[in-house]
């Protein structure tokens, strides 16, 4: 459930008309409901009573500082995966206790920023990784503690491009040669094992996957203790999926998932982290669009609107619905008529879907895209010159800009030109 509903047949934002905001900041926009976020948090925090537990957003799936800090107020901890997300993370008041550092990838500095800032615990995700991050803490003087992130070689019958726990995926290192990394990991005096850190994928709709790799977890947790390594805590990743088309069944719920963790791990006595991003904020946001123009091609209706792949790019890169509805909304029985949404981008790829069947629509009509709150504002670019979108905050019938619309000046000032151009 979110809180975009339609009342007195216009689309609000919990108690806020979106055409109000769409009249105040033009369009598009970005809209984020403060409910829905508290609420999935809430779902989340519910559903693990009953054992020990931290929510860690992942804040990849919306990064903008208001939002950050209100998961962070009511008690969330971050999973960050950059040195900008971590920092991002402190700017918005996130103790350092509370942020867990994910990601294949880190840099050197990197490593210090967080060191120095505090950390709850680095998720360890190679053993070239783990060396430099031995010697980073030792250089530095600390001790920092870890996970490994195993890889179990569960297919999480997601996109392809989301699933992160086959063996040929790039992440963590494969489950078969834990024990010999923990090993590894035990020798290092920069580093102290604290736990194990798995995440299969995004936009898993059942709940079999997260099951079975969880079941692996656990048994790899005793072998671990047996081995004598302190396994205190388990970081379980994210990627419990949303409802994109309304029409579907819905997947399954944070306390249907909730249950099913407590169940595999009960009884082994450990600390439960989870990291999910896309079902806390997905739901959360539309992004609001105008109809520029309806053109009619051979045999088809192009419904061009003012956001573009450059502001929405799920439906183009990973085929994603996103269900779009118009602020007015339309009369029972309405005759709906198949459309091609597209955005004003020069490529074929700026679809945002093709047949779709949808209300009648005018120029300047307003229509919003729901589910858009997760992995849209932060995959925005400014692809065509298009300067980035705003984002907005509700909170009942108050709203305010977080993150203002740039003029073209203040995009073109970020380029310079060269010396040699100058003369
Ligand atoms: N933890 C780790 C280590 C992750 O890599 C991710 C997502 C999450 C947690 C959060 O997963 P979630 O609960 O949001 O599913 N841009 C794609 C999604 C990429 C997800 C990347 N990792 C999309 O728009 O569908």
């Amino acid at each position: 459930m979110d809180h975009f509903l339609y009342q007195n047949g216009a689309l609000h934002a919990e108690d806020v008309p979106l055409a109000d905001i769409a009249a105040s900041v033009g369009t598009p926009f970005y809209c984020y409901s403060t409910a829905t976020l508290s609420r999935h948090y809430h779902l989340f925090d519910e559903a693990l009573a009953g054992i020990d537990h931290l929510i860690c957003y992942a804040m990849k799936a919306n990064s903008n500082l208001a939002v950050v800090k209100l998961l962070g107020d009511l008690g969330a901890g971050m999973d960050v995966v950059s040195g900008g997300e971590y920092a991002r993370a402190r700017a918005a008041g996130i103790p350092g206790e509370r942020i867990v550092f994910s990601g294949i990838g880190k840099t050197e500095s990197e490593m210090r920023l967080a060191l120095s800032g505090g950390i709850r615990q680095v998720n360890v995700e190679s053993e070239p990784e783990m060396e430099l991050l031995d010697r980073v803490a030792r250089e530095m003087g600390v001790t920092v503690p870890i996970t490994v992130r195993v890889n179990p070689d569960v297919d999480a019958k997601t996109h392809e491009k989301i699933a992160t726990g086959k063996s040929e995926n790039k992440f963590g290192i494969p489950i078969s040669r834990a024990r010999e990394v923990y090993r590894m990991a035990a020798k290092m005096h920069g580093l102290q094992v604290v736990g194990i850190d798995v995440h299969i994928g995004s936009q898993l709709v059942d709940l079999a996957p997260f099951e079975a790799a969880y079941r692996k977890v656990a048994d790899l947790t005793g072998i671990l203790r047996a081995d004598g390594h302190d396994i205190k805590r388990l970081d379980l990743g994210g990627g419990l999926g949303i409802p994109y088309e309304r029409s579907n069944a819905a997947p399954p719920l944070p306390t249907d998932y909730g249950a099913m963790v407590q169940g595999v791990f009960s009884d082994l006595d450990v600390e439960i982290e989870i990291e999910p991003g896309r079902l806390i904020a997905g739901n959360a946001g539309v992004l609001v669009s105008s109809v520029i123009y309806v053109k009619e091609g051979e045999d088809r209706t192009f419904l061009i609107l003012d956001a573009a792949m450059n502001d929405l790019i799920r439906p183009a890169m990973y085929n994603a619905w996103h269900d779009i509805v118009p602020l007015v909304e339309p009369p029972a029985g309405v005759e709906m008529q198949p459309m091609d949404v597209v955005g004003p981008v020069c490529e074929t790829g700026d679809t945002f879907t093709r047949a779709r069947p949808m209300p009648p629509m005018l120029a300047g009509d307003v229509v919003a895209f729901r589910s858009a709150g997760a992995y849209g504002a932060v995959m925005a670019s400014e692809y065509n010159s298009r300067p980035l979108v705003p984002e907005v905050l509700v909170d009942g019938e108050n709203w305010a800009v977080i993150r203002p619309r740039p003029s073209v000046d203040e995009m073109l000032g970020h380029d310079r030109l060269p010396e040699w151009m100058n003369g």
